[in-house]
């Protein structure tokens, strides 16, 4: 059998050049004689394929163990997408389904009493849920926040006096969120002593998988655009082709996969690839090169074309769906691997998240993980109606009804990872340079910087491909 360097030798004495894949095909298939008689003098793996009709199987460089060794049980649980006219009682049923879900997990703790027989109770102390109408700060400093459960609407107050832990929570509550609080009735408000956020229980357990195989997280590709980094992709291909990445058996995508079209005015500008399919073709020709056995679990993000009102419907339609190892999530999605959860959400709610959260403005584009707390703590992707442009379907799809082991998004372009009350947090970066855009709100990117957990222990890595 000829080497790989004198096939090289042979095909270029006759003119004919061969990529480094398909000289592994032609000396895998013993395919010199007849690429000898073709009439092209590139010879890469497409004209294998179309001389010969049909796909050559590519065996791989090296024996993949780990990962093909161990099976694991995959499960993908996608938000129902319908598309049908909207009308004024769908957003009632909506919010009263965010209420239902979320007052379900604060009733054990708060013991509330429904907002219409507060009048009629003797006790001066109270508890009750609600979602939040509005939050206000009066002139004297004290903050008014109006809650609403099924059955009213009542002023509560937080004053300005109260403890510190208090009022700096106070500041970060958002409206259409659900809390509990305990507070004293009087002269028709509730004066608040304790605000309740349904947040992860702290009895939650840090699970992994019985075996030992990882995954790797990446989002925000961005191919189309003038600032994807084809190169940083391409070496992150080639990572996951080599002796450190044996152990990899699933690629999660948290959406942004191409930097779409018409996401913003003058988006045209920043096209290197102007039609949407194309981009989706072209990143189909880049993952080719990731073995089979991988799994690449892909959700829409913002840019993708599919239209950005959440839940997202999944990719399907695209010409991703050529590849054979492609697992289609909705964003959000619950994808299952044995006993171990996996919530995936893009994270379009971040950006409003980090406007009006005092507590996270200034560091969360830096540390992208808080956000992503904020919202484990509200038990809710998108706590305020209108950031994500939220279906309101009959059941709001955007409350995390359970804990995850692992919360992974993208969107903000830097990388994070943190554990909170035993759930893994990743943000996962991105594989777009600097935008002007970004350039103008002073933000800095990760790209090319990535992470992979060991699913067994849930020790995480990150791989700096600069
Ligand atoms: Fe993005």
């Amino acid at each position: 059998m000829q080497d790989l360097d004198n096939l090289a030798k042979i095909l270029l004495e006759k003119g004919k050049i061969a990529t480094p894949k398909a000289l592994r095909i032609i000396k895998e298939k013993n395919l010199l004689d007849k690429v000898l008689k073709l009439n092209e003098d590139l010879i890469n793996e497409k004209v294998l394929e179309r001389i010969f009709e049909k796909k050559i199987e590519i065996r791989r460089e090296k024996e993949r163990v780990l990962g093909e060794e161990y099976e694991v049980k995959l499960k993908i649980k996608n938000a129902e997408v319908k598309h049908v006219e909207r009308k004024p009682s769908d957003f009632i049923s909506y919010f009263n389904s965010r209420y239902f879900l979320i007052q379900q997990m604060l009733i054990k703790r708060v013991n509330p009493i429904s907002i219409s027989n507060i009048k009629k109770t003797r006790n001066d102390e109270i508890s009750l849920i609600g979602m939040v109408y509005d939050v206000r700060t009066t002139a004297s400093g004290n903050k008014i926040i109006e809650l609403e459960d099924p059955t009213g609407k009542i002023s509560c107050m937080i004053t300005k006096n109260s403890e510190n832990d208090l009022i700096r929570e106070a500041d970060n509550i958002l409206k259409d969120g659900v809390i509990g609080i305990r507070g004293i009735f009087k002269n028709n408000y509730v004066f608040i002593t304790e605000l309740i956020r349904p947040n992860i229980p702290i009895t939650k357990e840090l699970n992994k998988l019985d075996v030992p195989i990882s995954a790797v997280f990446i989002s925000d590709i961005h191919v189309g655009s003038i600032d994807f980094l084809e190169h940083l992709f391409k070496k992150f291909v080639s990572w996951i082709n080599s002796k450190e990445a044996e152990d990899v058996k699933y690629i999660f995508v948290a959406g942004d996969l191409v930097d779409g079209i018409g996401i913003y005015l003058t988006q045209d500008r920043d096209l290197t690839i102007k039609s949407g399919e194309k981009q989706y073709k072209y990143l189909v020709n880049l993952l080719r090169e990731i073995p089979d056995n991988i799994k690449i679990v892909v959700q829409p993000g913002n840019h993708d074309i599919i239209g950005n009102l959440e839940p997202q419907n999944t990719l399907k339609e695209t010409p991703l769906n050529n590849l054979p190892n492609i697992i289609f999530g909705t964003n959000p999605c619950w994808v299952s691997l044995d006993k171990l959860k996996i919530l995936m959400y893009h994270g379009y709610s971040y950006d409003d998240l980090i406007r009006e959260l005092p507590s996270i403005r200034h560091e969360g584009y830096r540390n992208p993980c808080l956000p992503m707390i904020e919202v484990l703590k509200r038990r809710h992707l998108a706590p305020i109606y209108g950031s994500s442009l939220a279906i309101p379907e009959q059941r709001d799809q955007l409350v995390i009804e359970e804990p995850p082991d692992i919360f992974h998004s993208g969107h903000l372009h830097t990388v994070g990872i943190t554990n909170y009350k035993n759930i893994l947090v990743i943000n996962s970066g991105t594989f777009q340079a600097r935008t002007k855009y970004q350039e103008m709100l002073g933000h800095i990117p990760h790209p090319g910087i990535f992470v992979k957990i060991n699913l067994q222990t849930m020790d995480s890595k990150l791989i700096n491909l600069n």
